[in-house]
């Protein structure tokens, strides 16, 4: 464990979900890990007249609901919550922020850091108030959470505001899947390994598909949902950074920068869209009232908050396509969606089949190699093989080669233990800089634009199934299908 200074956090937005959902469990956590520095404090902001015990009563049921039973010990989740203090702030209010500044008044030495969870809108305003009551120094470090914008200009503009006040080095924009353990693993199995690195590439591997499902629906986010789509909510950044740690080259070394570079260099080779082929390699679904197990799922259009005529999207499939030396010709297959039949955030890595197979045909089974990285509901790492069968004929059945990397059964950080204490220590590995936010803006823009102009509505599929069957089409006009059930 690597220990951190004292500093102060302050959270922007912390009555909303992510607060008491992601960052008060991981902060608990950190805290019992013995990570958190005696004088590390919270200080939770929103626009609610609360006093910081009624704001911790209004958080600490369901922050607990997210710390699973095994780690929450009572009395350390007392004397966590000794740290936080809540204050009530209006974004637009300048005695607001002055309260704020006398409230951190003593501190201007410690590390300060300014964690944005509020609508992107506010993103700018706040660090322009930050900055006209003197709160932001060199140590101070501002966080911002995703979608951010909902495209390349108005993330621009935001970036520009933002970028008035801190410097590219004190701006963390956050991606949670980055910090997610799953996520280090596939970067060590192959930057700490020499075996796949031959592999890894065209020629060799016959296609990539990642998915990101969800059993979920919008979840009481309808107004924000609805508004942002599937594209922008989960492509334009988990999809995009996924499909970035399996196809950047090696970087010089794990420096913020070097990595950052390597990401960059995929998302800018990344063959652009154009109308032709937002229609052929792209789909969009929205899911519809079903019946699963005899239990009624709503449909997007009748969610809370959610305009009963939207065309925004639940569900995306995308076939992508990286013009460089590596990739040049090895399809990456991208889908995610909510409400589907399963859980599971994968990648899946195929390899070419044997030219020529001297064992009789093995039935229902394709004699393929894969990878498996698993980041949800387990996280778990396997190559799939071909092995014989025990007894005396040649037959062949597959067998699943378990790559435990961690080789251990401790708990796995939070991606967001993680996240948040990279920020402490200044480590920007795992964040996302400007120019590769843009480059990812840039790329879905056509699709955006054509799903835009279009009066087509998104391909309806059953709450609770894996989709349209136009996602089907999509893949299986190459001649592969989507893995299921691995
Ligand atoms: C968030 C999206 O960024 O990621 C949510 O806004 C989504 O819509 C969530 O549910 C998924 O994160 P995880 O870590 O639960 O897979």
């Amino acid at each position: 464990m690597i220990a951190v200074n004292p500093f102060d956090l302050v959270i922007f937005g912390a009555t909303g979900d992510l607060a008491a959902r992601k960052l008060l469990p991981a902060l608990y956590h950190r805290h019992c890990a013995g990570q958190l520095p005696q004088q590390a404090q919270i200080i939770a902001l929103g626009r609610n007249d609360l006093s910081s015990a009624d704001y911790i009563a209004l958080v600490s049921d369901k922050s607990q609901k997210y710390i699973t039973e095994q780690y929450f010990d009572a009395g350390q989740w007392q004397s966590f919550i000794e740290r936080i203090a809540y204050l009530k702030l209006d974004a637009g209010s300048d005695a607001d922020f002055a309260r704020l500044a006398l409230h951190l008044q003593d501190a201007q030495e410690r590390i300060r850091i300014f964690y944005l969870s509020t609508s992107p809108k506010l993103f700018a305003g706040i660090c322009e108030r930050l900055a006209s009551s003197h709160l932001v120094n060199a140590h101070s470090r501002v966080v911002l959470e995703k979608p951010l914008g909902h495209d390349l200009e108005s993330a621009d503009l935001i970036n520009s505001c933002v970028e008035s006040v801190f410097s590219e080095q004190q701006i963390y924009r956050i991606d949670h899947y980055l910090g997610k353990e799953a996520v280090q693993n596939l970067m060590a199995l192959r930057f700490g390994n020499s075996i796949f690195e031959p592999l890894w590439r065209h020629g060799q591997i016959r296609d990539v598909q990642i998915t990101l499902a969800e059993k979920i629906g919008v979840e009481g986010r309808g107004e924000f949902y609805d508004s942002t789509g599937a594209l922008r909510d989960m492509v334009q950044n988990h999809l995009m950074q996924l499909l970035c740690i399996v196809a950047m080259e090696p970087p010089i070394s794990m420096d913020a920068d070097n990595v950052r570079d390597e990401k960059l260099k995929v998302i800018r080779s990344l063959e652009p869209y154009t109308p032709a082929t937002v229609a052929s390699d792209t789909v969009r679904g929205q899911y519809r009232a079903s019946r699963v197990d005899g239990v009624d799922l709503p449909g997007y259009l009748e969610e809370a908050g959610i305009d009963s005529t939207s065309h925004t999207e639940t569900f995306v499939a995308l076939k992508a396509k990286i013009n460089n030396w590596r990739w040049s010709g090895v399809p990456f297959y991208l889908r995610t969606g909510k409400c589907m039949h399963e859980h599971v955030t994968e990648v899946v890595i195929s390899f070419y089949s044997l030219p020529h197979s001297i064992y009789p045909a093995v039935e229902k089974c394709e004699s393929v190699n894969r990878l498996y990285i698993q980041l949800q509901p387990h996280e778990r790492v396997e190559l799939h093989l071909m092995a014989k069968q025990a007894g005396d004929k040649n037959i062949l059945k597959p067998v699943k080669l378990d790559l435990d990397l961690t080789g251990s059964n401790e708990r796995h950080l939070d991606a967001y233990e993680r996240l948040l204490m990279d920020v402490v220590r200044g480590n920007q590995t795992l964040f996302v800089r400007r120019d590769e936010l843009n480059a990812a803006w840039k790329w879905v823009a056509p699709i955006m634009q054509s799903w835009a102009a279009s009066s087509e509505a998104p391909e309806p599929y059953a709450a609770g199934s894996s989709g349209p069957d136009r996602a089907g089409d999509l893949i299986e006009a190459d001649s592969v299908g989507w893995i299921e059930d691995c």
